[in-house]
C-alpha cells in the first residue's frame, strides 16, 4: 500500500462480464465463448466484503465493444476500480447489413479492428484509480501477460490459459497467475472462481486504498 492511500469504507467497484456481440446482419453475429460467470463472482465477491460494485454485462447491457466503451467511459469517473472481466470481441464486421446476407457474399465479409477499450480508458484514468485486466493467453503466458499489463496501464492483470483442451469458460475451477505492476506474481493452480474473485477483491483493496 502506497503511503498515499486513499482512506475510504468501501469501493465502488465497476465491473465489465461476459461477451461482447457484434452483428453482420439481421442473423449473425461475431462473439465469444465467455459465459459472464467471473464478472458475477467479482460483484458477488465485492458485495459480501461490502463494496458497492457495478456490474455491465455484455451483451445485454452493452452489446458491442463500441457500445461497452462508452457505458465504461460514462460509468468510470463515479468508480475507484475497474475490473475488466468482459471478453470484447477485437473485431467487427465493417458493414452492418440490414437484410441477410446470401451465403455465396459471405466470404468477402471485410472485418475492421475495434478499440482496446482499456487502452482508451487508460487516457482519462485518474492517478487514484485502480485497474485489473484479464488476459486469455495459449501460449508465452506470463511474457504475453506483463506486455498487456503495460501497454493496458494495468495495476494488475489476471491470466488464464486457454486451448482447445484446456478452456477456462463456465464454472469450474480454473489455474490463474496474477501479475501486478510492481512485478509480483501468485500462481493459484486451481481456484474455483468465487475464490478467485475473492482474491481479486482483496488486490484491489491494497493497491491504492486503505479501507476503514
Ligand atoms: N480488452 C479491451 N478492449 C479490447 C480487447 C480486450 O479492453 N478491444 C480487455 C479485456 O477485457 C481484458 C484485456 O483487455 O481485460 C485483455 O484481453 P485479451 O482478449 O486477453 O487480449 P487482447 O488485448 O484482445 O489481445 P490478444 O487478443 O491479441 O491476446
Amino acid at each position: 500500500m502506497k503511503r498515499s492511500a486513499l482512506v475510504c469504507k468501501k469501493l465502488r467497484i465497476l465491473i465489465s462480464s461476459g461477451p461482447t456481440q457484434e452483428p453482420l446482419d439481421p442473423v449473425r453475429y461475431l462473439t465469444n465463448r465467455s459465459t459472464g460467470v467471473m464478472g458475477r463472482c467479482l460483484f458477488e465477491a465485492a458485495q459480501q466484503r461490502g463494496h458497492k460494485p457495478t456490474l455491465i454485462e455484455c451483451p445485454t447491457m452493452a452489446r458491442t465493444a463500441r457500445d461497452l466503451e462508452r457505458v465504461l467511459k460514462a460509468q468510470l469517473p463515479k468508480h475507484h476500480v475497474l475490473i475488466m472481466a468482459a471478453a470484447v470481441c477485437d473485431v467487427r464486421p465493417k458493414n452492418v447489413s440490414g437484410s441477410k446476407i446470401k451465403k455465396d457474399k459471405l466470404e468477402i465479409v471485410k472485418l475492421v479492428k475495434n478499440p482496446d477499450i482499456l487502452v482508451n480508458l487508460s487516457k482519462i484514468k485518474k492517478t487514484n484509480q485502480v485497474f485489473i485486466g484479464f488476459g486469455l493467453e495459449s501460449e508465452n503466458i506470463l511474457k504475453n501477460g506483463l506486455k498487456k499489463l503495460k501497454s493496458k496501464s494495468l495495476e494488475a492483470i489476471v491470466l488464464q490459459e486457454v486451448t482447445i483442451k484446456n478452456s477456462p469458460f463456465g464454472n469450474k475451477n480454473v489455474k490463474a497467475r496474477i501479475l501486478t505492476s510492481d512485478g509480483q506474481i501468485k500462481i493459484f493452480s486451481s481456484v474455483s472462481k468465487i475464490a478467485l474473485a475473492g482474491k481479486i477483491i482483496t488486490l484491489a483493496e491494497k493497491i491504492k486504498f486503505r479501507i476503514i
